[in-house]
């Protein structure tokens, strides 16, 4: 029975028609090299093949008559490989890509690459094209990723619990140790092999008082196995570490970043880990951001604090990623100059070109904390001599926790488009993010993963699809949200036209319905406190955090113009300025994060917005009880586990869709006195 545990890689096996043509390429694989990772290639290669197309895969040589799949490293000795790559295609080929080309003359498929890795990332290229009945016989590509760094944060902390985690606890940890069961670890790997992942940092960027010591001998050794796991399938492991460290440990009594015996403390320290782990990827850093330690304690900067650490990183080839979440978190909420969504750029934008070349900065991808609906962070096109990192949160912290649906592809998309105007009248997110803007060394993306030991990794089946689509939009942002909603839904269910429509249609739709019951119009937050699930319109509204909506009888909204409000939009270029300043150009999604407004103010839509909150949320909770009607269609049409997990989140989705409409609703007629046109009932 299925239970999800194999994900996009179930292999489900395709129809006869298409397995005739492709089981003619693919019952004999020629593989030349002992290396691990191209074992690991064929090893999936093999598994998907015997699934998807119903037969066991024989083992091929150069002579051999009759066709076959060829994979290997060019030069790497695999002849047909060789033979099959002119140098031009060669030269194309970056140091993570492939080639992958139908030969009729050499009687077989090629796969050919600089590294182990590109040749595993062809093998899933092939496999992926199998399952989704894509065709194999006319192949002629050279493909590599769009960004360098693609990589997964995890939240997960020693005791077994994960942050901000909805699908069970952690698969690495347990109670204070290490787990023993590496399997699952190895499949996970794979799983994300299979999305181009290159990058995975295993603890929780708040590091506590066990994790400081996980790079210390005690803890190395755990590490070491799991960063084993993890080389053979082309991910680099990286740890989060404590910025107080020297001090925490009690070896130093001090952590000040420029203190000699701090410098020599963590030279000696990457040299162990280095010793332990010769590939380590580098350390994660959240440094002065809601109460973990940093260089202010000393009045340094952040500068001076990550390139300390990159000083003792990098002869061993080490990365600094340090996060610019850095924010006021003891606010006092009676102040309304003080504005957080300011403050990642109020850091950062004055350090710019201090940073040394080893450590990228790792921006989340709005100014305040992955909500629903959120502008762009204005870092990105502002720093134009620092690596950096776009930060995504596939875990849906504040989109739904994995009960709800909701399909982020969409949101990161628009993200990743956003003109920046940084230099020049198109310019948008993605080409920063990728590096080729301003030639940076290192770029690429994180985000934050929403995986956990439940059986099907992600809580919520459809979940799947954001860790899914997150890997192919890091590997190629032009990838549509629509294309992979597609393969996905292929490679987990089939390519049955009704499970196919269906399950795209709410994936797609989810997003904008999980916006339209919740906080309106891109003002953010009223949820619960702490746990940030179902609606609380005050929750945060008295709270230090710095996360207002300002609402009074009269109106709503945070004013964050230069004129008047917090001075917030100037921190943008060009026209985004002006858009932003001005009340009638601001788009209706973001006009309340930018400007405070009567609930008689009239949208570009047409409505005002106060009717505008009862139209969307009375619509929201109808949509997302639609979403369950659609589910059900699919009854008898999927394996009935898989059905039913489903069915049972969407049930509890159009119940609590129903609480938001009604807390919104109720509140903002309470507080407003104005009556909804349609004259439906509120409380
Ligand atoms: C959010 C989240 C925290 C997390 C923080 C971060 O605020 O609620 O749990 O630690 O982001 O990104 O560091």
């Amino acid at each position: 029975m299925k239970s999800g545990y194999e994900a996009w890689l179930s292999y489900p096996l395709q129809p006869a028609a298409q397995r005739a043509g492709d089981l003619q390429w693919c019952k004999t694989l020629y593989v030349a090299e002992e290396n691990d990772t191209i074992q690991a290639a064929a090893q999936e290669f093999r598994r998907g093949v015997a699934s998807m197309l119903g037969i066991e895969v024989v083992a091929g040589s150069a002579g051999a008559a009759g066709p076959c799949v060829a994979i290997g490293t060019f030069q790497g000795g695999n002849t047909l490989v060789d033979q099959v790559f002119d140098e031009q295609t060669v030269r194309s080929v970056g140091p993570e890509g492939y080639a992958i080309r139908t030969s009729a003359a050499h009687h077989c498929i090629a796969i050919g690459a600089a590294s182990p890795a590109g040749v595993l990332y062809g093998v899933f290229h092939l496999l992926r094209l199998i399952g989704t009945a894509s065709g194999i016989e006319a192949l002629d590509e050279a493909v590599n990723p769009v960004n360098k760094l693609r990589m997964i944060n995890h939240w997960d902390n020693f005791d077994g619990s994960v942050e901000r985690g909805y699908a069970g606890k952690s698969f690495f940890y347990n109670n204070n140790r290490f787990v023993d069961n590496l399997e699952r670890i190895r499949d996970y790997a794979v799983l994300m092999s299979s999305v181009g992942i290159n990058a995975i940092a295993i603890n929780n960027v708040n590091v506590h008082e066990q994790e400081t010591l996980f790079i210390s001998p005690a803890y190395l050794p755990y590490v070491s196995r799991i960063a084993d796991i993890f080389r053979v399938y082309g991910i680099r492991l990286f740890l989060s570490i404590n910025f107080a460290s020297p001090l925490q440990t009690g070896e130093l009594d001090t952590a000040d970043p420029l203190a000699p015996e701090v410098r020599e403390w963590w030279r000696g320290k990457a040299a162990e880990i280095y010793e332990a782990i010769p590939d380590f990827g580098g350390f994660v850093v959240k440094a002065d951001s809601e109460n973990r330690p940093g260089p202010f304690t000393y009045g340094r900067d952040h500068a001076d604090g990550a390139n300390m650490l990159a000083e003792a990183l990098e002869q061993f080839d080490g990365l600094v990623i340090w996060r610019c979440f850095v924010y006021n978190c003891k606010q006092d909420w009676r102040d309304r100059k003080t504005d957080r969504a300011r403050a990642a750029y109020d850091h950062f934008k004055p350090l710019d070109g201090r940073f040394k070349d080893n450590v990228i900065l790792q921006i989340k991808n709005g100014p305040m904390d992955f909500q629903v609906r959120e502008p762009v962070s204005p870092l990105f096109g502002a720093l134009q001599q620092t690596n950096h990192l776009i930060e995504f949160q596939i875990a849906q912290e504040y989109t739904g926790q994995q009960r709800h649906v909701c399909y982020l592809v969409p949101q990161w998309k628009e993200v990743m488009e956003f003109n920046t105007y940084a230099q020049g009248e198109h310019v948008p997110v993605k080409h920063v993010v990728d590096g080729s803007l301003w030639g940076n060394l290192h770029s690429g993306m994180a985000a934050v993963s929403n995986v956990g030991d439940d059986l099907n990794w992600t809580g919520h089946l459809l979940a799947q699809a954001n860790l899914y689509g997150y890997g192919r939009l890091a590997w190629n942002p032009e990838l549509s949200s629509e294309a992979i909603a597609e393969e996905w839904v292929r490679l987990t269910f089939g390519g049955d036209p009704a499970v196919l429509d269906t399950v795209t249609r709410i994936l797609l739709d989810s997003w904008s319905i999980y916006e339209s019951y919740t906080a309106p119009l891109g003002v953010g937050w009223m949820v619960n406190p702490d746990h940030h699930y179902g609606p609380n319109v005050d929750g945060y509204e008295y709270s230090p955090w710095g996360t207002y909506h300002f609402a009074d009888n009269l109106g709503i909204g945070v004013d964050r113009t230069v004129r008047t409000g917090t001075g917030y939009s100037a921190q943008y270029i060009g026209k985004n300025v002006e858009r932003y300043e001005s009340l009638a150009d601001c788009p209706d999604e973001l006009l309340l994060f930018f400007h405070h407004v009567p609930y008689t103010h009239v949208l570009h839509s047409g409505s005002t917005v106060i009717q505008h909150i009862y139209d969307t949320h009375f619509e929201g909770a109808e949509r997302a009880a639609e979403l369950l009607t659609l589910w059900t269609r699919l009854n008898g049409k999927l394996e009935e586990a898989l059905y039913t997990q489903v069915e049972e989140r969407l049930k509890e989705q159009a119940e609590h869709a129903k609480e938001w409409r009604d807390k919104i609703n109720t509140y903002f007629y309470r507080k407003s006195g104005i009556q909804d046109k349609q004259e439906r009932t509120i409380y």
